[in-house]
């Protein structure tokens, strides 16, 4: 008997688009998966730009992990504790796990505030912390504001399973997109004219996609707004030790110390994804000043526990100071570096960035001046050209609610030096091809001690190659 299979068997969540996976930000990644470039293997495939990972000091890790074999219930020297960790399942948490974090979240923020380890609930990444903390502040049709541009992964994971709505707060290019009081209060009224109830702010602080982090004023103008207001302040710190040059970073946790504020309202969302570069190891974290908040996340933590064998080795390696210290300033450093070879590399060829960024793990790319268009279809034309013909994967402004065409982050942290050269290099060619389009800031040159240092091999191999991506002006393909 043939069974068919229709939408009705299945639940409105299953069979909906709730999860918000229909949108460039994750075509981009199918399209870079179907065509993977290889240097040797597939020279000419999709560079993947469009995942921030922080890929840049493993070799710390690997060194680490070899010299600290006990960390790990999994060699010989380590074998004796395999029993209990197997078979623990406690949903605090080791606790020495939960002490190495709370120590690690102090000195990424220059152990200028402290963290209790009892208020440290565990969750499957940040993605876990983020459906966690709007599971316990909203029900089905109450509502966050976000700052735009925002992280792509929020409209799945504070709105996919629990109902929640997330109300954009429009910033604008005009002021290096400043969250402002008025974009605050102008989304907060609307929403109640609209019979919306919100029940907080969700803020990314160092912002995803901008890389820009938010400075004391605007944190204590947002922190007097979401109390005026009585609704609560959810702030995304997952990037905290990626700022890699002068300001520092500002924690909401050192704001709430120097301003009369109820933090029954103040809820962190952390992760070791993008400061130790670990989003394989799902370590998520939800810190809440709020009792009832730590309460009820925990019970609910039981969905999405840190498996006890990674919270061990982390406890390891999180309490080993001189490795902290020494993996805390090695990444900046290195971040600092990429950052500026690739931005100057950009420059080279006229293209801009935010200027006002000094973290993360990727640029907010201006190509506005790219567009055949100035509209959501234009920015999407052009993303078309770059992922199918310059052949890279970057993620147009459009799905990061930027109400501004033609931005596009891309990210410069999950690949090695030469895999960047090569990249820079398509994007060069590809703008040089249409430089009535955008007038270079310097005379170009392509060798010597330039910053945009292409090896000459990899030059000639894109520019020889019958098969290279850059061979043909794409932006002649995209008018057709
Ligand atoms: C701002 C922000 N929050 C949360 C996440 C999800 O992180 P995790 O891998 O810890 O789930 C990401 C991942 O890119 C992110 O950029």
């Amino acid at each position: 008997m043939a069974f068919k299979l229709n939408n009705q068997l299945l639940s409105k969540i299953a069979t909906g688009k709730g999860h918000g996976e229909d949108s460039p930000y994750f075509d981009g990644w199918k399209a870079y998966d179907k065509d993977p470039y290889h240097a040797t293997e597939n020279p000419n495939g999709v560079i993947q730009m469009g995942l921030a990972e922080n890929q840049l000091c493993f070799d710390l890790i690997q060194e680490w992990v070899k010299n600290n074999p006990k960390a790990s219930i999994c060699t010989p020297e380590g074998a004796e504790e395999f029993r209990e960790i197997a078979i623990f399942q406690d949903y605090h948490g080791l606790s020495e796990f939960r002490n190495a974090v709370a120590k690690f979240m102090a000195k990424v923020r220059g152990d200028r505030v402290t963290f209790d380890p009892d208020r440290i609930v565990m969750s499957g990444g940040a993605t876990g912390a983020h459906e966690m903390i709007a599971f316990c502040l909203a029900d089905p049709g109450d509502a966050f504001l976000v700052p735009t541009p925002y992280y792509p992964g929020f409209d799945r994971d504070l709105r996919w399973r629990t109902g929640v709505q997330l109300i954009p707060v429009d910033c604008e290019s005009s002021n290096h997109f400043k969250v402002t009081r008025e974009a605050l209060e102008y989304a907060y009224e609307t929403a109640q004219s609209d019979n919306i109830t919100v029940k907080g702010l969700l803020i990314t602080n160092p912002s995803n996609p901008l890389g820009t982090i938010l400075d004391r004023e605007t944190l204590k103008s947002i922190v007097s707004f979401i109390n005026e207001k009585n609704i609560h302040l959810v702030c995304d710190e997952i990037y905290a030790a990626t700022v890699f040059s002068q300001p520092d970073f500002v924690s909401i946790s050192e704001i709430i110390e120097e301003e009369e504020c109820n933090i029954d309202l103040i809820h962190i969302v952390y992760s070791l994804s993008k400061d130790m570069g670990f989003p394989g190891f799902r370590i998520g974290i939800v810190y809440s000043y709020n009792d009832a908040v730590v309460s009820c996340a925990r019970k609910m933590s039981s969905f999405g526990l840190v498996s006890s064998q990674t919270q061990y080795m982390i406890a390891s390696m999180l309490s080993d100071d001189g490795f902290v210290e020494d993996f805390i300033t090695q990444s900046k450093k290195r971040l600092a570096t990429r950052y500026s070879n690739f931005t100057n590399g950009l420059a080279q060829v006229g293209i801009k960035c935010l200027k006002t960024s000094n973290a993360g793990l990727f640029v907010w790319m201006d190509l506005r001046k790219l567009l055949k268009e100035h509209t959501v279809e234009g920015e999407t034309a052009l993303w078309r050209v770059i992922i199918n013909e310059v052949k890279l994967n970057v993620s147009p402004g459009s799905s990061f609610h930027c109400t501004e065409p033609g931005w596009f982050r891309v990210c410069y942290a999950n690949m090695d030096d030469q895999s960047m050269e090569v990249a820079l290099s398509r994007i060069s060619r590809f703008v040089l091809k249409h430089k009535e389009a955008v007038k270079p800031a310097k005379k170009l040159c392509w060798q010597g001690s330039l910053k945009l240092s292409f090896s000459s091999r990899i030059y000639d191999d894109l520019i020889m190659s019958p098969r290279s991506p850059i061979s043909q002006s794409p932006l002649v393909r995209a008018r057709t």
